[in-house]
């Protein structure tokens, strides 16, 4: 059965100490973190104790788990490197997405594997079902001595590994992120604008209509995409940007950008007077 250590007991560290002990795997050492968040992690999971440091942990465990925040990684990896708490026989993963294994370099010098494992799902702080990992695509960065083992750990959670190379992790992370964050914000914003027009249930009109549209685009591509934008309607766009310059001044730089990024794949399909006009209508007037 193979020992685990968990460093950074925070919202991804804590799901994964709760799955690996489901997927039968032995958490043994939790370190990093808040004294209280290493606590609950170790009464959650039999076995488990939290030790003061990362050093301490990974001494304890085969395989350590490196979740604390992206800047920290670097520092706390070479700390294990460069005390001697990992060496040939362990393995350590980080789970930041836009980093592939550049900042376990130093652990990697001791002989022991490493690999950079990043599962493509939002965990929220408190998230402790294991459910939440089962059938998310994850992005594994490992030479190919290591990827067997970084992809078992994967399938081990339920998850589905894909090779993403080490230079092409800031471009995977940014697309994840824009997926993710951008829909959120773009979403936030759409519901202000429903609410202001005094809908009162804003999420009876926007959930088909996003489900059905994100699905479509994610299916087939910018073709996909509709509206006033790729219809050329300027007078409707203008129209939108006279009301919200009303009541949401604040929203017109959003607004613009996001027309700015539904223009871009379709401006070939339009009459040029209509990309010109909007252009016009869409540029930033700060700029
Ligand atoms: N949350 C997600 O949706 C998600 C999804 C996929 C991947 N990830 C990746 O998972 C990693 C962790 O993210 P998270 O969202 O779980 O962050 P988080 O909730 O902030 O947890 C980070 C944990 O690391 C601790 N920590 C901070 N600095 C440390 C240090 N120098 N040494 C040891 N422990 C330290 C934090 O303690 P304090 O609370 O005291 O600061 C906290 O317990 C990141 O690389 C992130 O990119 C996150």
């Amino acid at each position: 059965m193979i020992t685990v250590a968990i460093v950074g007991p925070g919202r991804v560290g804590t799901l994964l100490g709760v799955a690996v002990a489901r997927a039968g795997w032995r958490l043994v050492a939790v370190a990093g973190g808040q004294d209280a968040a290493r606590a609950a992690l170790c009464r959650t999971v039999a076995g488990a104790r939290p030790y003061p440091t990362a050093v301490e942990a990974a001494a304890q465990a085969e395989l350590t788990l490196l979740c604390v925040p992206d800047d920290a990684l670097e520092r706390v990896a070479s700390d294990l490197a460069s005390a001697g708490a990992v060496g040939e026989h362990d393995r350590v993963v980080h789970l930041a997405g836009s980093q592939g294994l550049a900042p376990l370099h130093r652990v990697g010098l001791t002989g022991a594997g490493i690999a950079a494992c990043h599962p493509a799902m939002t965990v929220p702080q408190g998230a402790e079902d294991p459910e939440l990992l089962v059938g998310v695509a994850w992005a594994v960065t490992a030479s190919e001595h290591d990827r067997g083992w970084a992809e078992e750990l994967v399938t081990t959670l339920g998850g589905d590994p894909h090779r993403v190379p080490e230079d092409a992790r800031g471009l995977y992370h940014a697309g994840l992120t824009v997926g993710a964050n951008a829909v959120g914000a773009a979403t936030a914003t759409a519901r202000r604008l429903l609410l202001a027009a005094r809908i009162d249930r804003p999420e009876a009109f926007l959930a088909p209509l996003i489900e059905a549209s994100v699905a479509n685009v994610l299916t087939r591509g910018a073709q996909a995409l509709t509206g006033p934008i790729v219809r050329g309607d300027t007078t409707t766009i203008a129209t939108h940007l006279a009301r919200i310059g009303e009541d949401f001044p604040e929203l017109l730089p959003a607004y613009r950008a996001l027309a700015r990024a539904t223009l871009a794949p379709v401006r070939v399909t339009l009459e040029p007077a209509t990309v010109a006009r909007l252009d016009e209508l869409l540029a930033d007037p700060e700029a």
